[in-house]
């Protein structure tokens, strides 16, 4: 049983992240951390977690084998760097170590905190890249509509069919976190569904990264009045005639997180899991696929998916611990 951290236990990502770990068999969730909630349980922060331990002052100096940091951009990269440092292996829920090129990171995101490790981190979707987890250090965590939409893409791309590609997708509040905003207010988002970050939203480039550097894909993210849950629905011109279905079904065959099923998928199909569920349509008139993915930002899309790859990097069963 390996001993972890939870950093930042008092955010939603790192709340649903210590709660998984805290009753997972191949883990000992060891410490969790927060700065404002210091000092409190986390379960009387987030009575849902169900952990009764204390949330403790940040620090780096912990004797775990791995810890999981949930901060936001910027503030992660220092704090990943002193773990590693102490041979702890961590899996980073930020944009820290997502983008290989220096360059892209410091366009959409600005200065990096440890560009000397951008080289070793490896892109955590275990669908894609799940033997480079194994054996990873450090493993990037992806954001949650990447996650929908690489996965939703990912067989076309692979085959080299991606034509020009719109993405269009919806999230529940939570996906941008704790901290009350405006733009998060009740009044602000019940009963409404807005677009934002149009032409210009942060998860583009890690997207068309994991894509394999093929179209530029036009990205558009709205806000929908819940709480949590992501639908991705993808308009695809592909490059040439082929039989999506099959495609599909290949390429997830024996994956056991990822559900290809016929009808078009709704949130609630997957609230609460690990599941990302797809489904692809021909529209014959157009030319076009649509191709719809969800997943819960929360989980797929953030935390448990982190405990994927904590699985995967501890040498244990990928799906064990993971809420189906
Ligand atoms: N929410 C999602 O659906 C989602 C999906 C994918 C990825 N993520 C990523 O996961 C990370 C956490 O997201 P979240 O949604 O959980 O955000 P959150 O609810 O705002 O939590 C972030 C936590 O980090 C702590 N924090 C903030 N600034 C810090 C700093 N400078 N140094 C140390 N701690 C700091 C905050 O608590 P204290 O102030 O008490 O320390 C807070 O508890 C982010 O990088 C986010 O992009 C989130």
């Amino acid at each position: 049983v390996a001993d972890v951290a939870v950093l930042g236990a008092a955010g939603y990502a790192g709340a649903v992240a210590a709660a998984l770990l805290h009753r997972h068999p191949g883990f000992e969730l060891r410490h969790v951390t927060a700065r404002t909630d210091a000092g409190t349980r986390l379960d009387a922060v987030h009575p849902r977690t169900r952990v009764p331990l204390e949330l403790e002052p940040p620090s780096t100096e912990l004797d775990v084998d791995a810890a999981v940091v949930a901060y936001p951009h910027g503030a992660a990269a220092p704090v990943v760097a002193a773990l590693l440092e102490r041979g702890v292996r961590v899996v980073d829920l930020s944009a820290d170590f997502r983008l290989h090129a220096l360059e892209t990171y410091e366009e959409w995101y600005g200065e990096h905190g440890a560009p000397e490790l951008l080289a070793e981190a490896v892109y955590g979707l275990p669908e894609l890249h799940r033997d480079d987890v194994r054996d990873a250090r450090l493993v990037a965590n992806p954001g949650c509509y990447p996650t929908a939409a690489i996965l939703a893409l990912a067989p076309l791309a692979r085959a080299g069919l991606l034509g020009d590609v719109v993405i269009d997708a919806k999230s529940g509040v939570s996906g941008a976190g704790r901290e009350p905003s405006h733009a998060k207010h009740f009044v602000t988002v019940d009963e409404t569904v807005m677009p934002y970050k149009v032409g210009g939203h942060r998860h583009t480039p890690e997207i068309e990264q994991e894509l394999g550097g093929g179209p530029r894909v036009t990205f558009t993210p709205h806000l929908v009045p819940v709480s949590h849950g992501e639908l991705v629905s993808c308009y695809v011109m592909p490059t040439e005639a082929v039989d999506a279905a099959a495609l599909y079904r290949d390429a997830y065959e024996g994956e056991p997180w990822v559900e290809v099923v016929e009808g078009p998928p709704g949130m609630t199909e997957v609230r609460e899991t690990n599941f990302c569920r797809i489904s692809v349509h021909d529209d014959p008139r157009t030319g076009r696929l649509i191709v719809f993915a969800t997943i819960d930002n929360l989980y797929k899309g953030t935390s448990s998916q982190a405990v994927q790859n904590l699985n995967l990097m501890f040498g244990l069963d990928e799906s064990v611990g993971l809420p189906a």
